[in-house]
């Protein structure tokens, strides 16, 4: 068996970002795509038998026999992604890729003969970092998203994923929900780095996901009036930037206010953006997240209307889009007890990070190991696995998909 440690190694110079550190690796980027062909390699090199589906969602067999019908209880289906946030960390993404990899080679040294096909899968644009909207391949896939509206979806050039998907030869006007794939996915599993402090407090190197708090994404678009930062006296303006900086300390101060809530203005864009140059608009992006999905809508609501107050103030107008909401989602209870029965011990974890088996859950029984990371951050260079608790979780996923193959 090839180690994690060994593969997550041979791609540890791919997508370095040298101006924010980590990985910057958005999808259909040179990283990306460097990812995507090591993938193919790897799973060529151990006999699977790799497809692209008409998402860019990469698909690799290890029984090509059974997988048109799946055999009768569909296959089983692990994996995770390869694109990354800007300036992120090693695992979250590549860690579930690589481990089921090294699950695959653990089953095959064990002499595991599948009763059912298996499938490892590399989902596009997880993190909506390019495109705007998390888990797209996912929620194309399943129908979350319509078609028409991801075609749509442009990066911050102005580059559709239509045209960048053209340009890495697929057809976008095959995009969407794909019941023939979704048919032949008995069971999903996704490992994952764990991206909080929760396997630190439990003093565990492994947990089953229970859930996945609902998250959403919204842009909001202050308007202002444009102009000279040397001429225009200060009761004349009309600056959406100040505007913008007491929505960020608004939406702190709501989401601190309401238990469980977490709000992030991780994004803020002026335009033009210039030192001398009052704003004529200013983005902002903003991420909410709670459990319970009916306070997330109000929290958006009480958000907007304290934009709208702050913009008016500013003599500017605010105007609130969604781009993206995935309700809470609990994962399915038969699976994660199969996972518990094939790691004894291993508590059961809720998380506040959104991924493609919370998509899939809506559709096929889906579950998440989650992997010990000693510094609890992720979305940074400073996200971490030691090498034992790497190998802990590859032995753990080959143990689980095992059990249920
Ligand atoms: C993805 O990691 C997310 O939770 O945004
Ligand atoms: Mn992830
Ligand atoms: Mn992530």
């Amino acid at each position: 068996m090839e180690s994690v440690s060994s593969l997550l190694g041979s791609i540890e110079d791919v997508g370095r970002d040298a101006v924010r550190g980590g990985y910057s690796r958005p999808v259909f980027s040179t990283a990306e795509l460097d990812l995507r062909s090591w993938f193919r390699e790897e799973a060529q090199r151990r006999g699977l038998d790799v497809e692209t589906d008409r998402n860019g969602i990469l698909w690799a067999w290890w029984d090509t026999e059974t997988h048109d019908d799946a055999g009768r209880q569909g296959a089983l289906v692990t994996g995770s992604h390869l694109d990354s946030v800007p300036g992120g960390g090693a695992f979250d993404g590549p860690l579930g890729v690589a481990s089921a990899l090294a699950a695959v080679d653990l089953l095959k040294k064990r002499g595991v003969q599948p009763q059912r096909a298996l499938a490892v899968t590399v989902f596009p644009e997880e993190e909506g970092s390019r495109f705007g909207v998390a888990c797209l391949g996912s929620r194309l896939l399943t129908g979350a998203i319509d078609a028409d509206t991801a075609r749509n979806l442009k990066d911050p050039d102005g580059v559709t994923i239509a045209e960048a998907a053209r340009a890495n030869g697929l057809n976008p006007e095959h995009f969407g929900r794909d019941d023939d794939a979704l048919r032949r996915i008995g069971d999903f599993v996704e490992l994952h780095v764990e991206q909080g402090r929760g396997l630190i407090d439990l003093d565990a190197p492994i947990a089953v996901g229970t859930s996945i708090i609902g998250h959403g994404r919204w842009k909001l678009a202050i308007s202002g009036q444009g102009n000279h930062a040397g001429t225009t006296l200060m009761d004349d303006r009309a600056d959406p930037m100040v505007a913008a900086a007491q929505v960020v300390l608004a939406i702190r101060k709501t989401a601190a206010a309401t238990p469980e809530a977490r709000a992030t203005v991780g994004r803020i864009q002026p335009i033009p953006g210039g030192t001398n140059v009052i704003a004529s608009r200013v983005d902002l992006w903003i991420d909410l997240r709670h459990p319970n999905d009916a306070t997330t809508a109000a929290l958006v609501e009480s958000i907007h209307g304290q934009a709208q107050k702050a913009a008016a103030f500013e003599g500017c107008t605010a105007a609130l889009t969604r781009e993206s909401v995935s309700g809470t989602v609990s994962f399915d209870g038969e699976l994660q007890r199969q996972l518990q029965l094939a790691i004894p011990g291993a508590p059961g974890l809720p998380t506040g990070a959104g991924h493609d088996a919370g998509i899939l859950a809506a559709h096929v029984p889906s579950a998440m190991l989650y992997v010990r990371n000693p510094t609890g951050i992720s979305h940074s260079p400073e996200e971490y696995v030691e090498g034992d608790d790497v190998d802990f979780g590859a032995v753990a996923l080959a143990d689980a998909l095992e059990r249920l193959l």
